[in-house]
């Protein structure tokens, strides 16, 4: 078992995760409960995690310096190596800040925590502080070009502290780094964890008993497996409900149709384009919009509901597709602080009178295609793009209005098509014009066009929590901003977003 210390970092979570698939088990643990908790269990090690203070703030979350003299091994990571430094009588500043992708050098690859890896590899960095003078017994055995200390090691006392995320998917060598020291941790051999499908099934028939469940369908991959699972779970108890509000992707309604009738399930579909464009209108902060979308479409949700309990039907339970990234992004954490509201996450009225079976709540986006696959789901479902559930509101800029939607729509289709022809749609994790809200000149035939700037954000990842840019043949990127800029119209020019996650999340809003 290892615990491992939550500062409120955006990838707490991923640690959870790194070990989970390496076969051992942790839990995520508040920095105020540690000492009582290690005491009373000994866990194997622990691992304190990143977070988004500075240590030297007041009120910082701290850590108790105890925990270092147990013999009991701890990896520090980002913020969590900050405070074990300074705890240790380390010195931290605010130093260079360094976002993205870094490349380390180590200094000696013989230790245990540095076996197998090479002499230097990428590593994904978020950090504005930096640790500039090491406690007393430690010694640095990885530098990038901005930060000296960006692994360090107490090698006597089994403490080790990195100022990068292995975690991430994007650092080269993560897995190696936990690896290394669980295997510090401890002797036992790993033994891997399955999905457990049926466990999953019988969940919700345990929770549901003999009532109804509606069921939020986007069409999208997590409510498609998440509606198969509640649907396997109690059959024609389970009512799923799509509500087709036009901020989808062209099509998602006749495949939404496409996957109940494979499950064999009737959907309800509630067509609120027109009030969903009313609301919206004159509405800019995104955060807003956001609360718009999410409160509409639980309002309508309620109304199909008491529909439902008019003609007889206990419904008591709303199931939604909700991840794992989505809960975390939404504050799931205390220490975290929170990006962005997902719609169906932070965005609930807190009246809500509908219980929430959330099937997927504790799955990545990678567990969740591996579910659907297991449940024998089309491969078109299961690989296709994730998309917010705010649509594309999130994807225009500023005001949404039925121009500027229709010109999403069309920059949509043309990424899409072009990334098709290409042959490169499946190599990509998401694709999708921003309209920017940016106004920019151009000269169309021989008269000057003052139209808006697209941004084509094309990115590679694997869990959502990372992502770099696609790096596409230009001919194919020259392919895409000709076409937008003839085909859709009040657009005059094309740019391409090559920032890395993080900093810069993946929707623009
Ligand atoms: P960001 O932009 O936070 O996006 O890097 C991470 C993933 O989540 C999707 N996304 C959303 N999904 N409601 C959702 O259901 C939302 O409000 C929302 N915002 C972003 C995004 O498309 C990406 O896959």
């Amino acid at each position: 078992m290892i615990y491992i210390v939550d500062f409120g970092s955006q990838v707490t979570h991923l640690i959870a995760r790194r070990i989970k698939d390496l076969g051992f088990k942790s839990e995520i643990i508040l920095p105020e409960d540690v000492i009582l908790k290690v005491k009373a269990k000994r866990p194997n090690g622990i691992i304190l995690s990143g977070g988004p203070a500075s240590v030297y703030q007041e009120n910082a979350p701290g850590i108790n310096k105890e925990i270092f003299s147990l013999n009991t091994p701890v990896l520090g990571i980002c913020y969590g190596l900050q405070l074990m430094a300074r705890v240790l009588g380390g010195k931290v500043i605010s130093g260079k800040k360094e976002y993205g992708p870094a490349q380390i050098k180590i200094k000696n690859t013989k230790l245990k925590i540095t076996k197998n890896l090479p002499n230097s590899f990428k590593v994904w960095m978020s950090h504005g502080d930096e640790v500039v003078s090491l406690p007393d017994g430690f010694n640095i055995i990885g530098s990038t070009g901005s930060v000296k200390a960006g692994f360090i090691a107490n090698e006597k006392k089994k403490i080790y502290g990195v100022q990068f995320h292995p975690e991430v998917d994007h650092t080269e060598f993560g897995d190696e780094i936990i690896k290394n020291f669980i295997n510090i941790c401890t002797p036992k051999a790993s033994v891997k964890q399955e999905i457990n499908i049926e466990k999953i099934i019988e969940k919700i028939k345990d929770t549901v008993e003999n009532k109804y469940v509606i069921g939020a369908v986007s069409g999208g991959v997590d409510s498609t497996v998440a509606a198969v699972l509640t649907a396997k779970a109690i059959g024609k108890q389970f009512i799923p409900v799509h509500v087709d509000n036009g901020l989808m992707r062209e099509k998602t309604q006749e495949n939404v149709g496409k996957i109940f009738k494979y499950i064999g399930t009737r959907v309800i579909i509630i067509n609120s384009k027109k009030e969903t464009l009313k609301k919206l209108k004159g509405i800019i902060d995104p955060e807003k919009k956001r609360k718009i979308i999410g409160n509409l479409y639980i309002k309508l949700f309620e109304k199909e509901m008491k529909k439902l309990i008019k003609s007889g039907k206990e419904v008591e339970f709303l199931m939604q597709g909700t991840i794992y990234s989505d809960v975390i992004e939404s504050k799931g954490t205390k220490n975290a602080v929170t990006i962005k509201s997902h719609h169906n996450v932070g965005g609930l009225p807190k009246n809500m009178k509908l219980k929430l079976i959330e099937p997927l709540r504790y799955f990545y986006k990678d567990e969740v295609r591996k579910i659907g696959k297991e449940l024998n789901l089309p491969t078109d479902f299961i690989y296709q793009q994730p998309f917010p559930g705010p649509g594309y509101a999130v994807r225009i800029r500023g005001e949404v209005t039925k121009n500027r939607l229709e010109m999403q729509k069309i920059a949509d289709k043309i990424v899409l098509e072009e990334l098709g022809k290409a042959g490169v749609l499946n190599r990509v994790f998401q694709s999708f014009p921003v309209l920017t809200g940016a106004l920019s000149t151009a000269v169309k035939g021989d008269g000057r066009a003052f139209g808006e700037v697209v941004a084509l954000r094309i990115i590679e990842s694997k869990d959502i929590m990372t992502s770099t840019w696609a790096r596409l043949p230009y001919d194919l990127l020259q392919k895409m901003s000709s076409r937008i800029v003839n085909e859709v119209p009040g657009v005059s020019r094309v740019v391409y977003d090559i920032t890395t996650k993080p900093p810069a999340t993946m929707e623009w809003e």
